[in-house]
């Protein structure tokens, strides 16, 4: 078997971060999201991984997967277009050949295992397997209408009137009847080759699509406040006490704190969980639970709390700074001459609620 994960795509509704970070690799506790992916990918013990790229990313996702530390054989694909997850299969026919394979997209985040998944698929004599994961309010997702036994009986994309509350999680695995499936429909309403519409039609022509139901979270990354929330949830199970760099006595750090080499607090509280990169300067401020700071920023005279900073940002003499995303190299900082007045450089997209 082998694997393709999806990295190509806009990224539109994760601007203005993703103008310079393609979105697979925006950092959640600190890793970009893709390493998660590839971490369950290894888990399954699947050695070739196919990496769908667009034009203008590529590299950067080829930069960031080449210290490869999970030892894949990786074959970069380019997509010139993103025309659909379907097209993207089709980009790729040439890689994956006539074997099976597992499509991952790779801004998608779950909070367990896909090697049970993985094995059902092995076990059962199916075209195609789909993860699902029961969600409050399934318009806006692609839906799975599924028996007892858990067959896939039909897909709506965003139905008005949802059969079921079960949502398609971006995980799937396909023998090469997906292929077949793709080649015979035609673009969506929004011009996209829809994989949904390919399942569909495996289903059509009699064959067996299986569902396996997630258990736990599901995040998918596309918004602001869903990163945040995956943060959260991360640096809530994953983050490990681990403290490097330099505390001085007059800080305290309390909780599960994940702080990497070079890091200096002075003076300061760090309330996990947290975590803080490579050479960030902590000076006077509070560091409240469920934040993640980059490597090379400077946190002065400020509290922050249930925050993503990335790398190279200021935060300086700043009350209280929450639920905020601050992107590479941004400077947040009050103006002490005259405290009334505001004055900003706001790049293109961005949102200052103030
Ligand atoms: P989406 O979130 O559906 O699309 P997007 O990345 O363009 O995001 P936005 O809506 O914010 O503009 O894509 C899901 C994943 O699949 C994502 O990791 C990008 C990837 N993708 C491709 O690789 N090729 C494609 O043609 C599409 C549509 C998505």
């Amino acid at each position: 078997m082998k694997a393709l994960v999806l990295c190509g795509g806009k990224g539109t509704r994760l601007r203005p971060l993703t103008y310079t970070l393609p979105k697979q690799l925006v950092p959640v506790a600190n890793r970009p999201i893709l390493h998660y992916v590839m971490d369950q990918i290894r888990d399954t013990g699947i050695a070739e991984v196919g990496v769908i790229i667009a034009p203008e990313t590529g590299e950067k996702i080829r930069e960031a997967l080449a210290p490869n530390p999970w030892g894949f054989r990786f074959e970069f694909i380019l997509q010139e277009e993103p025309r659909g997850l379907a097209h993207a299969v089709q980009v790729a026919e040439g890689f994956l050949g006539e074997e099976p394979f597992l499509m991952y997209l790779g801004d998608n985040l779950i909070g367990e295992s896909i090697v049970p998944f993985v094995e059902e698929f092995n076990r059962n004599d199916v075209e195609a397997m789909i993860l699902l994961k029961e969600v409050e309010d399934p318009r806006m997702f692609g839906v799975a209408a599924v028996d007892e036994a858990g067959s896939v009986r039909y897909l709506v994309e965003k139905p008005k009137e949802p059969p079921s509350n079960l949502a398609l999680v971006g995980i799937y695995l396909f023998s090469p009847a997906i292929h077949g499936a793709i080649a015979e429909i035609e673009p969506s309403w929004r011009g996209e080759l829809e994989i949904t519409d390919a399942i569909q039609r495996l289903l059509e022509r009699g064959r067996k699509v299986r569902s396996y139901i997630l258990k736990r979270w599901w995040l998918d990354t596309g918004k602001k406040d869903d990163l945040l929330e995956a943060n959260r949830v991360v640096l809530d199970e994953l983050v490990k006490e681990e403290l490097r760099g330099e505390v001085d006595g007059a800080s305290r750090v309390v909780g599960r704190v994940s702080m990497a080499e070079g890091v200096r607090v002075r003076g300061s509280t760090v309330r996990g969980p947290v975590v803080i990169g490579e050479g960030t300067v902590i000076e006077d401020a509070f560091i409240g639970p469920y934040t993640s700071i980059g490597r090379g920023c400077t946190i002065k005279n400020a509290a922050l709390e249930h925050s993503v900073i990335l790398d190279n940002a200021k935060v300086i003499d700043i009350e209280r700074l929450e639920d905020s995303v601050i992107g590479r190299n941004a400077l947040i900082s009050k103006c002490t001459r005259n405290g009334r007045a505001l004055r900003l450089m706001v790049g293109d997209d961005a949102e200052v609620l103030l």
